[in-house]
């Protein structure tokens, strides 16, 4: 017996070692191999797009047209960065060298000193003009991670590090240094922001050790990155990007001090707080509550990242806002009155602009539908099993009292699940194309309906996020509803401990904690959306099943519609759905 506990205790401990197991990390997620390009996690670089859950590159005729030009160190001239950057992402020769047309003055080398290898101090020379060192301000791993990359060593810096310039060094004389500010994702210190500086004797400069290691296992007290680089467990979930493809900060329940906790787990740095670029799936880095009035929230780096127009990152943020923005999601926002779905309130006109009703006779709403754009439907795959001759109903309020602003549409095609499970209710999703109602408008854009957005990630919202589900189901005591209601449930993390082995991946569970609001027999198909931090509508789940309805404990059940972005994408293309390149 005692024995056994020790052994239990020798083999808990060894795991926590090899394993990761430690107080920042989530482990599940870590086994997921996350890197900068995996768009579950973060947003693609404007010069990629996500396909299948990776970031990869687009070819330059899918970048912007317009746009300042610049030059390539193999001498070609690009209409824009974005252009650029694509061709270089193909792996095809040439990284970026300068703003505007290319131009033989322009050069830009870098050195390593005093002995070119693995290690020193960083110099670089602009234009054939003398080596000038790089600033200690401001010299983090993400700057050295580009150096050492710029230097041929892929997987970046080893460490970073400040010292004093040896004394007798030629250049020494020189009383400047090149502040340098990079995102971490560059290929060349080129592309960094350079900002020529005064520098005092007494400051140190920046050094760097590239990372050469290769070895397969890290010690205990690393973490293992992606790219196999081991770095210090401590310098995970800080915000930087230690590792140079940010595996250490992807899938963190918390941020050390310093960075910032996005909701989809990943810690970002606080400079990037309120700078007009959404880091955060869901935006919260850029919400409204956050950034009105002072801007403390970015802390006391955020002088360094004033707006500078020169800069390559201001080129990358100007690209992404070139590109056409997806219109979904965008409701009216009006507090509704407290009405007595199941304990949930009367909506009013355009709260729910994508809901839509499908019956098979007249004024008998079996299911609910969730509009998508163009001509589509989402709804629950066992809505419409049977082929019969469906409705699709938009702008509807009242089943009964039909008003007026009501569309009716028959189906084209009725897209079920290839494995969708009747008695289990795995894939419980379906899509419905309506018939255009004249031959004028081939993409149906029904009157007064705004399409929902799909979320592309499992990360956007989590376990006690609060989402509306609204429907034409059943109310208290199991009686008929003719209005269309709806009410707050939150998602819970705990679906597989409720249900066990009813509950499959690709369901979500959601509800309150007293079983007070839930969905019920009609409300099925109809979507349970939640919101991001600008308010932006996203169907996180279809209303699927439950164990009765509203009872404690028992939560209602959806089919979790980030598991099925790829497949909705494949049948109704990646155009009407896709937003930031996704
Ligand atoms: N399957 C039901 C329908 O066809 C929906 C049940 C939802 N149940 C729940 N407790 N949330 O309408």
């Amino acid at each position: 017996m005692k024995l056994l506990s020790v052994l239990v205790f020798i083999l808990c401990l060894s795991f926590s070692i090899f394993g990761q197991k430690v107080g920042y990390l989530i482990e599940e997620c870590v086994n997921n191999r996350y890197t900068q390009n995996s768009c579950e996690k973060v947003f693609c670089e404007p010069w990629q797009r996500c396909i299948d859950g990776s970031c990869l590159c687009k070819l330059p005729y899918q970048c912007p047209k317009n746009g300042t030009s610049v030059c390539s160190t193999d001498g070609k001239t690009f209409r824009n960065y974005c252009q650029l950057k694509s061709f270089e992402c193909q792996r095809r020769q040439g990284s970026f060298l300068n703003r505007g047309k290319c131009n033989p003055q322009e050069h830009f080398e870098i050195f390593l000193e005093p002995d070119y290898d693995t290690k020193g101090f960083v110099q670089v020379a602009l234009n054939h003009e003398q080596k000038t060192f790089i600033c200690g301000h401001g010299w983090s791993m993400n700057e050295a991670n580009v150096a050492c990359r710029h230097l041929g060593f892929p997987k970046g810096a080893d460490r970073a590090e400040l010292d004093h310039p040896e004394l007798d060094h030629p250049d020494n004389a020189s009383s400047e240094c090149l502040r340098v500010t990079c995102r971490g994702i560059e290929t060349t210190l080129a592309e960094c922001t350079l900002r020529r500086s005064n520098r005092t004797d007494e400051e140190k400069v920046a050094k760097v050790v590239c990372y050469t290691g290769a070895h397969t296992e890290c010690s205990s007290g690393e973490f293992h990155c992606v790219n196999r680089k081991c770095i210090p467990l401590n310098k995970t979930c800080d915000g930087i990007n230690d590792c140079g493809d940010s595996s250490d900060e992807l899938c963190c329940k918390e941020c050390r001090r310093g960075s910032y906790h996005c909701q989809s787990d990943v810690c970002i740095p606080r400079k990037y707080l309120c700078n007009n670029e959404r880091d955060c799936l869901t935006g919260e880095d850029e919400s409204h509550q956050l950034c009105r009035g002072d801007k403390t929230a970015r802390g006391d780096e955020r002088e360094e990242i004033e707006a500078n127009e020169e800069s390559m990152d201001e080129e990358r943020k100007k690209i992404k806002t070139l590109f056409p923005k997806l219109q979904c999601g965008i409701a009216n926002h009006t507090v509704t009155r407290r009405k007595r779905i199941l304990g949930g309130n009367e909506a009013k006109e355009f709260d729910f602009p994508w809901q839509m009703a499908i019956t098979e006779e007249l004024a008998k709403v079996n299911c609910g539908g969730a509009y998508i754009g163009g001509c589509w439907v989402l709804t629950a795959a066992h809505c419409v099993r049977r082929i019969y001759h469906y409705k699709v109903w938009t702008g509807m309020l009242n089943s009964i009292n039909m008003t007026t602003g009501m569309d009716v549409y028959k189906l084209k095609k009725i897209i079920v699940h290839e494995h969708y499970n009747g008695k289990t209710y795995e894939n419980d999703i379906a899509l419905l194309e309506l018939i255009p109602k004249d031959r004028r408008d081939s993409s149906c854009y029904p009157h007064k309906s705004v399409p929902v957005c799909i979320p592309w990630s499992q990360y956007m919202f989590s376990s006690g996020h609060q989402c509306k589900v609204s429907g034409w189901g059943l109310k208290e005591g199991l009686v008929r509803e003719y209005t269309l209601k709806w009410g707050y449930v939150y998602i819970m993390g705990n679906c597989s401990d409720i249900y066990r082995d009813r509950y499959f991946k690709g369901m979500e569970c959601a509800g309150t904690s007293d079983g007070s609001v839930d969905s019920c027999k009609g409300d099925s198909g109809g979507p349970l959306v939640c919101y991001d931090s600008h308010n932006v509508g996203y169907v996180w789940g279809i209303v699927s099943w439950g164990e009765n309805c509203g009872q404690k404990g028992y939560p209602g059940v959806y089919t979790k519609v980030a598991n099925y972005f790829d497949w909705i994408s494949q049948h109704i293309g990646t155009a009407l759905i896709s937003q930031y390149n996704v």
